[in-house]
């Protein structure tokens, strides 16, 4: 699910950045395209993530922890800044849905 009109990653033109998700520990990996969430490449790679609100940030069931490169995804929105908080979710947790992929990094969920 694309859900920007505008590339939320800084990128340089001439030298495009790799952007591997790795699921741990499930032993997959995936390369994301352009302005993909979390979400979208987990789909793909066929890694399950939980979800019930269809990918809009409200639901907090598609919730992942961020073992690495946690600065290479966009920063969170103000809708997942407010579920984070409510959910109280951890520093290192973002919501799949929302957090775009600007680079290489590896994630993790309690139910792999
Ligand atoms: S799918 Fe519901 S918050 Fe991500």
């Amino acid at each position: 699910m694309v859900r920007r009109s505008f590339s939320a990653c800084r990128e340089d033109p001439v030298n495009s950045s790799s952007r591997i998700v790795t699921f741990t520990p499930l032993g997959r990996s995936a390369s994301a395209n352009r302005d993909e969430t979390l979400l979208d490449v987990a789909r793909r790679a066929g890694a399950p993530l939980g979800n019930s609100c269809g990918g809009i940030g409200i639901c907090a069931r598609c919730r992942v922890r961020v073992l690495s490169g946690a600065e290479q995804l966009d920063q969170p929105t103000t809708i997942e800044r407010q579920v984070s908080e409510q959910r109280d979710l951890d520093p290192d947790e973002r919501l799949a849905c929302q957090a775009i992929v600007c680079g290489d990094c590896e994630i993790t969920t309690g139910y792999w």
